[in-house]
């Protein structure tokens, strides 16, 4: 089957956050603005979902949602075919989104005060559910080797002052969409058993490979570290779905689920019925659309560095996954507020200026290309008129 992700949807007025939220963020908006910055796609859900919702709707029942095992099973079953990843379907809990999973953790295993690490350049929201709990955020920063982010552990090691209990991996990373290795993702557990640190992995982008590349799960790589690694993942980034705001939390140990119980008590209740009927209908059926997502994403990627990397003293990273790119304009030597008007007022392409995301983020802006490919070439004829003068 073929799906469509050319042709555009009218998202203005439709309480898309990517595109009714950009007045509010950016203090200018315009008609003809294109949103490459809040991390969802320009596109429809996969029909396999929409039928889902459809069939929730019609039955017309909206109380409570009881019995998750037909999800957890079709969770499971997912990441077994997908990431050749095995987890007992009991280890599923279901958070109000992501980041909520991510403040449960951080609740029960650290205390006000204490650091959680995370290595920046980084999705921003980490830093402020870190702070919003009173917790501290720690940053080790990536270093880029060979056009790619790596992890100075040793770096981190020597700088640790013993309140860190937590660190944050995103994997693969946002912004950049790095693939850890094996070796890595061994690296950082085997980081945390030595200071005796509980690793967070957020793996919601482990779906958004580009073919050819391989994800690897945390828990595959480094099994025996197990007790003390929590994961988090979702349907939301991969099927655009992240408006039922339902994540997925993997607690692989009875000792961590024991500890979470008491938080996921108090926060979460019950799940969302919608967002349950969307993951059961995704990992069930969404493999094609998830298939062919994956290489309507991949070529717009390759022409987005191809034009991108043109215009002289812009270099995009290199990726293997996600949508959301990591571009650096340091060579022109602007500061952010003058790149940020270029982008987002000259050309009106909103992006995301790269000081949301921590040390390292100056000099750069992340440009989401989930768009239909006419508006992403058209966002690059903006972004060209609005770079190019320099030379
Ligand atoms: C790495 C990462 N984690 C979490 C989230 C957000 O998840 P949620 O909206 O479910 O809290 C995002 C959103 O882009 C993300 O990139």
């Amino acid at each position: 089957m073929a799906f469509d992700f050319d042709t555009p949807l009218p998202l203005r007025g439709k309480h898309t956050s990517k595109y009714d939220n950009i007045a509010r963020a950016y203090g200018f908006d315009d008609p003809d603005a294109i949103a490459m910055w809040v991390a969802d796609m320009d596109f429809k859900a996969a029909p396999v979902i929409l039928d889902a919702l459809r069939e929730e709707i019609e039955f017309g029942y909206c109380g409570y949602f009881g019995n998750t095992t037909p999800v957890d099973e079709s969770l499971a079953a997912w990441l077994k075919d997908r990431h050749g990843y095995e987890i007992d379907p009991s280890w599923a809990r279901y958070t109000h989104g992501v980041i909520s999973g991510y403040g449960d953790i951080i609740s029960a295993y650290s205390e006000p005060g204490d650091g959680v690490i995370v290595f920046s350049p980084v999705y921003h929201a980490f830093f402020r559910q870190i702070e919003a709990m009173g917790r501290v955020v720690v940053e080790s920063p990536l270093v880029v080797e060979n056009g790619r982010f790596e992890m100075d552990l040793e770096g981190l090691a020597g700088s640790l002052k013993g309140n860190e209990r937590i660190v944050t991996l995103c994997s693969p990373h946002n912004p950049g969409g790095r693939i850890w290795s094996v070796e890595e993702l061994r690296a950082v557990a085997a980081f945390c058993a030595a200071h005796d640190l509980v690793l967070i992995s957020d793996e919601i982008h482990m779906d958004l490979t580009f073919p050819g590349a391989k994800f690897v799960p945390t828990l595959v790589a480094a099994p025996e570290y197990a007790d003390r690694i929590a994961i988090l993942i979702a349907a939301s980034k991969a099927f655009n779905t992240a408006g039922a705001e339902t994540g997925i939390a993997i607690y692989p140990t009875a000792e961590m689920r024991a500890r979470l119980a008491p938080v996921i008590l108090d926060r979460e209740s019950s799940p969302n019925r919608y967002g349950m009927a969307i993951i059961k209908a995704a990992f069930s059926g969404g493999h094609a659309w998830m298939d062919a997502a994956q290489v309507y994403l991949a070529e717009n990627f390759r022409i987005f560095k191809e034009r991108m990397d043109a215009i002289p003293g812009v270099s995009v990273m290199d990726m293997d996954a996600t949508y959301l790119t990591w571009v650096s304009f340091e060579e022109l030597g602007m500061d952010d507020a003058e790149l940020l008007k270029r982008s987002v007022r000259d050309a009106k392409v909103i992006s995301n200026p790269g000081t949301q995301f921590g040390i390292g983020g100056s000099g750069h802006m992340r440009y989401n290309i989930a768009l239909p490919r006419a508006k992403l070439i058209e966002a690059l004829n903006r972004l060209e008129a609005a770079f190019g003068d320099i030379q």
